[in-house]
C-alpha cells in the first residue's frame, strides 16, 4: 500500500496572503522524511493553491515520485507532457467547486471523448496514468476501454456518510476495487480519508495507492507535518496487516 501525501493545502495558506510561505516543496521534504511514497499536488486551472512554479520545482526535488492531478484541458495538459511527472490523474475541474466533488462523468460521450485524447497524450509522453472515477460498475468498464493504468476511486461518498450508510459504502467500495483488480487496472483511492475513517479503505486488499491531503495538512499544524505522515502511515500499516 503505498500513501501519497496531497500537499495543496500547504500552498493553500501561502496564497491566503499570497506570500512565499509555507512552501509546498519544503513540505514535500517532510513528508518524504515522515514515510511518504510520493507526493500528489493539484495543479488547478484556477491556481487557486499550488502554482506552476511549485510543480516545477516538485520535479527536481521530490525523491520518491509526483502524481500530477489535473483536468483534461490543453494548457495544463501541455505542462504534464513537458515535465512529465511520474503519474498523472485526471479528474474533473469545476471553477465554482471548494474541492473535487465528483468523479469523471465517463457516461457523458465529450467527456470521455476529452479523455481519451488526454490519456494518449500523458501516456505518449512516458506517464503512467490514472482516472478519478466514482467507485461504480459502469465508470470501472469505461476506464478499462480507455486503458487508464489505473483508476483512483473516490472515496468521498464514503467519507460524508453517516454511521448506518458507510458499511454500504465500504461494501461498494470493495466490489469496485475488486471489478477493477479482476479487469486488471491499479487500484488507487482517496478524497475526505482521515485518521478516523481511513481503516476500512485501507484493509481493503486491492487498493495499492491512497491519496490524503487535507486531513494530514490540518493535523500537521499541531504535530509538524513529518509526525502527521508518519501516524497515518501506522495507520495505513495497521490497517493492512489486520486484513
Ligand atoms: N484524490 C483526488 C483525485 C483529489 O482531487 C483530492 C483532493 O485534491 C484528494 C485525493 C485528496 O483529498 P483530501 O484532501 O480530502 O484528502
Amino acid at each position: 500500500m503505498r500513501l501519497y501525501i496531497n500537499i495543496d493545502h500547504v500552498a493553500t495558506v501561502r496564497q491566503a496572503r499570497l506570500t512565499d510561505e509555507p512552501d509546498p516543496v519544503r513540505a514535500a521534504v517532510l513528508a518524504e522524511l515522515g514515510g511518504a511514497d510520493g507526493i500528489t499536488v493539484h495543479l488547478r486551472e484556477d491556481r487557486r493553491h499550488i502554482q506552476d512554479r511549485d510543480v516545477r520545482l516538485l520535479m527536481q526535488t521530490v525523491r520518491t515520485g509526483v502524481n500530477l492531478e489535473l483536468a483534461a484541458t490543453s494548457a495544463i495538459l501541455d505542462l504534464a507532457v513537458e515535465l512529465r511527472p511520474m503519474q498523472a490523474t485526471l479528474v474533473p475541474e469545476k471553477r465554482e467547486e471548494v474541492t473535487t466533488e465528483g468523479g469523471l462523468a465517463l457516461s457523458d460521450a465529450s467527456q470521455l471523448g476529452t479523455t481519451k485524447a488526454a490519456l494518449k497524450r500523458l501516456s505518449d509522453a512516458g506517464i503512467r496514468t490514472s482516472l478519478f472515477i466514482d467507485p461504480d460498475e459502469d465508470a470501472i468498464r469505461a476506464s478499462v476501454d480507455l486503458g487508464a493504468d489505473a483508476v483512483e476511486l473516490h472515496t468521498g461518498e464514503y467519507a460524508n456518510a453517516g454511521g448506518g450508510e458507510r458499511p454500504k459504502q465500504i461494501a461498494r467500495l470493495s466490489r469496485a476495487s475488486a471489478l477493477a483488480s479482476k479487469l486488471s487496472v491499479a487500484v488507487h483511492a482517496g478524497h475526505g480519508l482521515t485518521y478516523e475513517n481511513v481503516h476500512p479503505v485501507a484493509a481493503i486488499p486491492e487498493i495499492e495507492e491512497l491519496n490524503i491531503g487535507h486531513s494530514i495538512v490540518a493535523r500537521s499544524i499541531f504535530t509538524g507535518l513529518e509526525a502527521a505522515v508518519r501516524e497515518m502511515r501506522e495507520i495505513v500499516r495497521r490497517a493492512r496487516n489486520a486484513s
